[in-house]
């Protein structure tokens, strides 16, 4: 007889699920969304996203590992036998694809909350990252060498992430979130009081927020913010999925889910006002007019924002600059950890379900085929790979899961199902609205965005690089987790999956 692993408290399940929502994407890349498409206007595409898209995907993942009692693979190798492939497909995806790169910035935001102590970056930030920090090479393929500091930064993060996804869920997992979630609000709060007490604040919150209703006509402003739901929900990862059915039989999982989808969501906003706050002191401290063009000189996109204008910032505040410093990249790092270990989760949770193989023996193998993966993203060239990757895995491979899961539970499990299970378990009654949402609504916007963002790609390339470098590094990613799901699913089962866990009668059969 097996036992499930089970969370010790609702309380510790949500936690979790918000670590996960709760990443790298929030703290500085919805800010910088939000003011590139309309500023407060974006509000109305993202809040759209989230109630078409995001919350009721969110009840489906886990609605779909609550009542299958498994992970993504068992769960949709319970629906139907050809769909087990989707169901690996999903967490190696995240795996093999976001998970390399993501340890890497993680490891620099380790790197960095060390640099703050002295304010390592001095006056010329953006050439100490570049430079000095990345040693970035001018083409992908001039790897040339390995990145001492941020091979070892990487290599710890790896370390900390087999640490805790070692132990049991319960103990590993649960509380390493019980602690890091409640550390990760107080920290926001103060950066965000703090931010907002200076100079200038004003002008930069006005910036990251005055509404530009022109931009809405502007299709690219719904495709990121569709994109955007995804990512930093963790949905279309087979997360959420392998967390679920962890969870007791009777649990409300419809607010569970809206409360995850709520918090996640809320935090983005808020955080925005720390960084914001803080760009408007620079542009005070610059000693240049609040204009439109001074804030674009020192609003930049991702990796420069949080490492190149974040310490330019940091370096002009009037006192306590370093515990600034420390305490904004500790915050990247906590949120990157509780992200990172949540993967690693899905997979283990996989694997254990499909091969019966020992928890430890997963994590370590996974955790130390993940650190060898990202020292392609520790080389030379690795911002440039990381940019590529990125893009392609967001745009070409989290809104396809999103998509096709839409479509295998609306279609092959029927909605209806799924929604009978949910309300026979939650005190949240789900109406029938859900079932048209993931039959036709979720399914018919992501099918569209997939399809201009195809069409767009095409027409116009991405940025600077070569389309041949592109599609070598980006298709490859993708094509990657198809061969290893392939190889996961032609491997036979150890046991049938029917009987892979043991569970009261009523708690294994959909309604
Ligand atoms: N939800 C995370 C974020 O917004 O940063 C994204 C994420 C990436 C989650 C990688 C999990 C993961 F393994």
């Amino acid at each position: 007889m097996e036992e499930r692993p089970k969370w010790s408290s609702q309380t510790g399940f949500l936690l979790a699920a918000i670590g996960s929502a709760i990443g790298l994407g929030n703290i500085w890349r919805f800010s910088y969304m939000a003011y590139q498409n309309g500023g407060g206007a974006f509000l109305i595409p993202y809040f759209l996203a989230l109630v078409t898209a995001g919350i009721p995907l969110m009840i489906l993942e886990f609605g779909l590992g609550h009542s299958m009692k498994g992970s993504s693979v068992l769960s949709f190798r319970r629906i139907d036998r050809r769909l087990e492939w989707f169901g690996w497909w999903m967490p190696l995806l995240v795996m093999y694809g976001i998970m390399l790169y993501y340890t890497v910035i993680i490891g620099w935001c380790l790197n960095y909350t060390l640099f703050s102590l002295n304010l390592a970056w001095g006056k010329e930030p953006a050439s100490f990252f570049s430079e000095t920090f990345l040693r970035k090479a001018k083409g992908a393929w001039d790897l040339q060498d390995i990145v001492g500091p941020i091979f070892v930064s990487t290599g710890v993060v790896w370390l900390i992430t087999w640490f805790i996804c070692y132990k049991e869920v319960n103990r590993g997992i649960e509380r390493a979130c019980k602690i890091f979630m409640p550390a990760l609000f107080v920290l926001t709060l103060v950066l965000v009081f703090w931010g907002c007490s200076l100079k200038g604040a004003g002008d930069g919150l006005k910036f990251y927020l005055k509404p530009d209703l022109s931009k809405l006509k502007d299709v690219s402003v719904w495709t990121s913010a569709y994109g955007q739901i995804f990512f930093t929900l963790s949905i279309g990862f087979g997360i959420m999925i392998a967390y679920a059915s962890y969870l007791p039989r009777k649990t409300n999982l419809v607010k569970n889910a809206f409360i995850t989808s709520v918090v996640n969501c809320l935090y983005s906003f808020i955080a925005g006002f720390a960084v914001f706050s803080v760009l408007g002191y620079l542009v005070y401290a610059q000693g240049t007019a609040p204009t439109r063009e001074a804030f674009e000189n020192v609003v930049k996109e991702g990796a420069a924002l949080a490492f190149v204008t974040y310490p330019q910032a940091i370096s002009e505040l009037p006192a306590f600059n370093r515990l600034f410093g420390v305490l904004f990249f500790l915050c990247l790092t906590i949120a990157g950890i509780s992200s990172a270990i949540s993967i690693i989760e899905a997979l283990t949770c996989a694997v254990t379900d499909k091969f019966s193989v020992a928890r430890r023996k997963v994590v370590s193998i996974l955790c130390a085929t993940g650190f060898l993966g990202s020292i392609v993203f520790v080389c030379h060239s690795g911002l440039i790979w990381l940019d590529i990757v990125d893009r392609f895995i967001n745009h070409y491979g989290l809104v396809l899961a999103g998509f096709l899961e839409c479509v295998f539970i609306g279609w092959i499990l029927k909605a209806r199902s799924l929604r009978k299970h949910i309300n026979a378990v939650s005190s949240w009654n789900l109406s029938q609205i859900w079932d048209y949402l993931i039959k036709f609504l979720s399914p018919a916007i992501l099918g569209t965005i997939y399809v201009m963002d195809v069409v767009n790609i095409i027409k116009k390339g991405y940025g600077e690089y070569p389309t041949k470098t592109l599609l070598l590094i980006g298709l490859n990613a993708l094509i990657l987790s198809f061969i290893l799901a392939t190889v996961f699913t032609i491997y036979p089962w150890r046991r049938k999956p029917e009987l892979v866990i043991h569970e009261p009668e009523e708690d294994k059969v959909l309604v």
